[in-house]
This record gives C-alpha cells, structure tokens and sequence, in this order.
C-alpha cells in the first residue's frame, strides 16, 4: 500500500483530461470545464501547485453545497468603448475572469486600452494565467481580485482583509522571457498552507500566527489563526488595494465579506479588476521589445550576493517549471491523487491516469 506522502507523476494531458471530466460530470459546460481546467492544470505547470487540480474537491464541495453554481454563464455589459463589465452569476471564477480578460483584449486591440471590472465571481486560482492569456496576446496586463479574510490589516489582530494576489504582465523580447508578476500580499500564498494541510507538512515559521497570536509551524493552526502580511503595513495595504479596485469598485463583496473557496456558507461574491494594454502605444514594437531585452539582460546579469547562483526575472522560475513539467509531468502526493479519485468515483468517471 502506497504511503500517503509517495510521489505520483501525472501528465498535463491526463491531468486536464481528468479535470475537465469530473468538472462537466457536476454540471459545467464543456467550454467552462475547458476553461477551468486550462487555468488549474497551468498552476500545476508552473509549480504553483497550491491552486492547481487539487483544488478540484473544495470547488466541487460548494458546487454539491448549492453555493457556486456550476450551469451559470458570466454575462458582459459594455460601459464604454474601453470599459466592460463582466457578471460572473456565481459560477467559476475561471470563466468569467476568461471572458473579462478576453474583453479588455479586444478593446485594447482597437483603442489601445480595455478595462472590465468582473462581480458576483469566485475564486478563480492561479492570478498568472489570465495574465498569460494576455501575454499570449501580446498585451501587457493588470489582474487584481479581492478574497475572503485571512489577513489582519496593519495593527489588528483578526482576519478581515484577503490575501488577494495582484498580478501584473508585459511580453518579452526576442531575447527574454515575458514579464509575469503575481504575488499574494502575505509572506506566503494561503494555498501553501491548505497544501502543507493536505501532505501532512510543516510550514515556515513567519507566515502565520495562530489563534493566540503566536507563531505557528503548524498548518492547521495558522489556518485558524491569521496569515502575515509581507512588509507589514505594505502587505496590508496593497491587500486593501486589492479590495478598492476588485470588491468597492465592482459591486461585489468587500471589506472582509468575501465567502472563501473552503467556506460552504454562501456564494463567493468575489471581485475582480482586469486591465489590457497595448505596448506599442508610445513607441514601435520593435522597440518595445528591444526594450523589454535590455531590462531583462541587466536585472538577470545584475551582480549576485553571496550565496546566489543565479537572477531570475519575475515569473521565469515557473516558466522552467512549465518547461520541465511539460516534459517530466506533474507530481503530486498519493493523498491528493486519492482524494482526486474519491471524486471521480463519486462522478462516475475515470481515475486520474497516473505515470509509472
Ligand atoms: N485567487 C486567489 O484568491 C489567490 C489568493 C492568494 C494567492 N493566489 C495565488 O497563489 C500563488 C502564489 O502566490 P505567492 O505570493 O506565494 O507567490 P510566490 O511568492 O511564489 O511568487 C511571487 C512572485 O515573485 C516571483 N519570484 C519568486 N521567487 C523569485 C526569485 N527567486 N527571483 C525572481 N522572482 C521570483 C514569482 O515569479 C512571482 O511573480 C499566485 O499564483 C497567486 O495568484 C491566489
């Protein structure tokens, strides 16, 4: 028998495969269960692992819950010619956050700018690959959500802001690699937590008190207790900035009222703020580019500190990642892969195809 911690290998093809299965067995359509499962198993991709396919069984709990509902289409009022905005009708977020991106696209491709505020959302994982979705386009991006409280706002001592990702974007040059920030405003993501839970792992300590306001290693703990936010009063605000632009903004919930993606007491009202622009407003896109090259060169050539082998640009280390998963596959611990099968059993649809 399989210890729960032994590594298993899946490829992206099955990993997909098998999510977009189980997604359309509860009821997704199949152009949304595509959608979804483009954006979770790009998170696995990238070795963003805490938002990729294993968020599949806390989804499906709130769509089993009656609180997300799985059938609903995300609806576009345009504002202006530059500004949209999307209703995501409490279904996934992946999809509304797909079409607002694609919006903003558009209108960026004929008046060098689109703005679509998306309300009435859910979590919609891994920030980076909407920006993808623009990079892909050739478009620089802005991605902000707001999300449910776990972080304290500077000076307090309870959960009230999200640790809501902000996530920005700019394709490369010839000679580097897109530009591709997305970091949430704590010391660390709240998916690591959630992941270190479901290993049965430690986490470090600094990135969450418990519920006495110590330090904690402890997941289950920290999960009850408050995340840190990084750069204290700075994480704090840039988490409000988050809730300014995606829950004020929009209409969507805010001020520690988002329902998070584990909570199974009502629809996330989740907001977001999705911004496409064209690079080559001021200038060619050849010198954009070549722009971009030069940037790229001196931050990765810049000199190292002790201890550094090598400089990274923002968003690189996951593109290797990407690279290298594409390749070798996905890896997961067999306590994710069994709670991946409970819920194919469950469906009635195949387990997930696993590499010897
Ligand atoms: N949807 C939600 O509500 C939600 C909430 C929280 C987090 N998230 C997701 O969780 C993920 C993890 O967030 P995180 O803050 O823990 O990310 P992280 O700390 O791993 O990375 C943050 C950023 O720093 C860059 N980076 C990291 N190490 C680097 C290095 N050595 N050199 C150069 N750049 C480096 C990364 O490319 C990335 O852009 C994100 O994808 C985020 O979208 C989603």
């Amino acid at each position: 028998m399989a210890d729960e911690r032994s590594e298993v290998l899946v490829t992206h093809h099955d990993a997909k495969a098998f999510a977009v299965a189980v997604l359309e067995a509860s009821g997704v359509s199949s152009k949304n269960a595509e959608i979804v499962a483009r954006g979770l198993v790009q998170a696995d991709l990238r070795g963003v692992e805490s938002h990729g396919i294993n968020r599949i069984p806390s989804y499906l709990a709130r769509v089993r819950n009656g609180v997300l509902d799985p059938k609903a289409e995300p609806t576009l009022t345009q504002v202006t010619p530059v500004v949209a905005q999307v209703d995501g009708n409490n279904g996934f977020g992946f999809p509304a956050a797909h079409l607002a991106m694609e919006t903003a696209i558009s209108m960026a491709q004929s008046f060098g700018i689109g703005m679509v505020s998306v309300k009435h959302s859910n979590h919609f994982g891994m920030s980076a690959w909407i920006v993808r979705q623009a990079v892909d386009a050739g478009m620089m991006s802005l991605v902000f959500t707001n999300s449910s409280p776990a972080l304290p706002v500077w000076g307090g001592k309870s959960q009230l802001m999200g640790v809501s990702p902000i996530a920005c974007g700019a394709p490369g040059g010839e000679n580097s690699v897109p530009f591709i920030l997305d970091m949430a405003p704590s010391v660390a993501a709240r998916g690591k937590i959630y992941k270190a839970l479901r290993r049965g792992e430690k986490i470090p300590e600094g990135w969450a008190l418990d519920e006495d306001g110590k330090p904690t290693d402890d997941p289950e703990k920290a999960l009850k207790g408050v995340m840190l936010p990084m750069g204290g009063p700075k994480g704090s605000a840039l988490a409000i900035m988050m809730d300014v632009f995606s829950g004020v903004l929009s209409g969507s919930a805010f001020a520690g009222r988002v329902v998070g993606p584990y909570d199974m007491s009502g629809p996330g009202d989740v907001g977001h703020f999705i911004v496409a622009l064209k690079p080559d407003l001021f200038m060619s896109l050849e010198e954009f580019k070549s722009r971009m090259d030069v940037l790229y060169q001196r931050v990765v050539a810049s000199d190292k500190m002790e201890g550094v082998d090598r400089i990274y640009f923002p968003g690189e280390i996951e593109q290797l990642n990407e690279q290298r998963r594409l390749k070798e596959g996905i890896p997961l611990v067999q306590a994710e892969v069994d709670a991946l099968n409970a819920e194919a059993k469950r469906l009635g649809v195949a387990k997930i195809r696993q590499l010897v």
